[in-house]
């Protein structure tokens, strides 16, 4: 693959502590994941995005790191992670992993010295009293007060200490954790809020010290070659936005405006339109992702009266249309796919996964959900283990039975694998991979076409908005490929050509309404 692998790559997301689970404790592992690694290779991905598999007490599932040269030991060892990166590149598909830069764990090694000396305070952001009234981002108050009297800022849980970038150490250890891991073969980091290091009287999102610290990193990335730097940069206004993606610091930064954007044409066409005019002036890759770990599942999320996305919106007991929200999420893969640049698939997206939006109060994780008071349900619906075969809960989740399985072997009936650590829906049996795999008309094998289809036709490039009625998306790629998307309330005409790909069925020829189609035109040759 290309130095510049990245610009068009489908790049799949792994929520380790749900994907598989390889050792039978509920929890997935890397284990889990190299026993599954042909299911994304078919899926037809080019790379893997882990979250954050580092030694964590899992305060915020993971983001809470203690150690960031090591691997959490329910997850596995530093050898396996070594056999996975070789084993993923083996199947040609790259491996990122997360980075987290804004905030540590109060287990790691840095503060609990910080906690023993009062000398070894200023890697972290210590004070007499606090300096201001910032509330944490997961609701509650941003400063917890230590046994000797003094207060540390937490911009997310009380268990994520703030580092103090001010401190040169700091930037010294994150430049030697990113050699530490490209030295063992990853591909990229995703920057975990990578807008909010810097903190000063005015406030700390997005101050100018950020862009000293990617430059670096950027020059760090250089010298090995062909990696990536991806932002986690959650900023409305443009212009700022995109000083993050300048030539001489981050390759790419996450697209929330289309992640948050509703159902809506004029809304979708207008982010496609801004998203587009910001990234080309700097060359920048576009990326356009519908879902990962902090957000509201798109079939759930479109089946709503408001489709939009909005952190302090996910609300407690919101109807929606799943059916709806089903057709409508198979129309926005295709269209996401079909966008210029590179596009994300969270894991169990191309499963069609709903939110699981019932799990019991007393198994719920997420510290947004304590820390609002109970408020707000917080992420642990979009993190429940991925479904595989089988007919009930754990649903092959545990470790794929091997040839030594079976009776006399201690793997029989009795011993099997512990329940999944968060609780699936009886009614996923129909969404399980398996069942999924045989059936041409499923989430898993739109996904699996759109993914085949793209790598071809689609990915990098430009786009040329074609002319058509206001309530439908309509565009051709540089290979000549037309979308269109229809999110009108009637069937609309497609152009003339071969139908290569829809979401859904047409309707006497033409595209009816929440459907997607991929059109070649006559005389392409396909
Ligand atoms: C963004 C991550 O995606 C989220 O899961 C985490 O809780 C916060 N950053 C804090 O690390
Ligand atoms: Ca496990």
């Amino acid at each position: 693959m290309s130095q510049t692998w990245w610009r068009g790559a489908a790049i799949y997301q792994v929520y380790l502590r749900s994907f598989a689970d390889g050792n039978g404790d509920g929890i997935g592992d890397l284990a889990g994941l190299r026993s599954r690694l042909t299911y994304l290779k078919d899926l037809g991905v080019d790379a893997i995005w882990l979250n954050p598999w580092y030694p964590s007490p899992m305060a915020d599932g993971g983001y809470d790191v203690a150690d960031y040269r090591d691997i959490e030991p329910v997850f596995g060892t530093l050898d396996e992670a070594e056999a996975f990166i070789a084993e993923a590149h083996a199947l040609d598909i790259k491996v990122i992993i997360d980075v987290v830069p804004n905030h540590s764990s109060t287990e790691s090694a840095w503060f609990k010295e910080a906690l023993a000396d009062r000398r070894a305070r200023d890697r972290f952001w210590f004070r007499d009293e606090p300096d201001n009234d910032w509330r944490s981002i997961f609701g509650g108050p941003a400063w917890t007060q230590v046994a000797d009297g003094q207060w540390y800022l937490h911009l997310f849980a009380p268990e994520q200490p703030d580092f103090n970038w001010d401190n040169p150490e700091v930037h010294q250890e994150f430049e030697d954790v990113l050699r530490f891991w490209f030295d063992r073969g990853v591909d990229g980091f995703r920057i975990d809020s990578a807008a909010l290091l810097f903190k000063s009287a005015d406030g700390y999102e997005d101050l100018d010290g950020v862009h000293d610290v990617y430059r670096r990193w950027r020059e760090v990335a250089d010298e090995y070659g062909g990696r990536v730097l991806i932002g986690e940069v959650w900023l409305p206004d443009q212009e700022r936005f995109a000083r993050y993606l300048r030539p001489d610091e981050l390759h790419t930064a996450f697209n929330f405006d289309f992640l948050s954007c509703p159902w809506e044409p004029a809304a979708l066409r207008r982010v496609i339109d801004l998203t587009l005019a910001t990234h080309t002036p700097i060359g920048a890759p576009p990326t356009w992702v519908l879902s990962n770990h902090d957000v509201t599942r798109p079939v759930t999320r479109y089946g709503r009266a408001d489709t939009a996305f909005e952190h302090g919106g996910r609300l407690h007991g919101t109807p929606s249309d799943l059916e709806l929200g089903y057709r409508r999420a198979r129309a926005a893969a295709l269209l996401a796919m079909a966008l210029p640049g590179s596009v994300y698939v969270y894991q169990g997206e191309e499963l069609g996964l709903p939110e699981v939006e019932d799990l019991p109060d007393e198994v719920r994780q997420d510290p947004m959900y304590a820390r609002s008071g109970g408020t707000n349900p917080g992420r642990d619906g979009c993190r429940v283990p991925l479904p595989w075969s089988g007919d009930g809960p754990p649903f092959g989740f545990g470790p794929v039975p091997g040839p030594g399985a079976g009776p006399g072997t201690g793997a029989e009936a009795g011993a099997g694998p512990a329940a999944p650590w968060l609780p699936q829906p009886e009614s996923w049996r129909k969404l399980t991979a398996e069942a999924q795999a045989g059936d041409l008309g499923s989430m898993l094998n739109l996904y699996r076409s759109g993914l085949a289809l793209r790598r071809d036709l689609l990915g990098d490039g430009t786009l040329t908005w074609l002319p058509s009625a206001a309530d439908v998306l309509a565009f051709t790629r540089d290979s000549g490929l037309a979308c269109v998307a229809n999110l009108g309330r009637t069937p609309v005409p497609l152009p003339p050509g071969q139908v290569v790909l829809s979401s859904g069925p047409l309707d006497e020829g033409e595209l009816p309404p929440d459907t997607t189609a991929w059109v070649l035109p006559p005389g392409s040759g396909a």
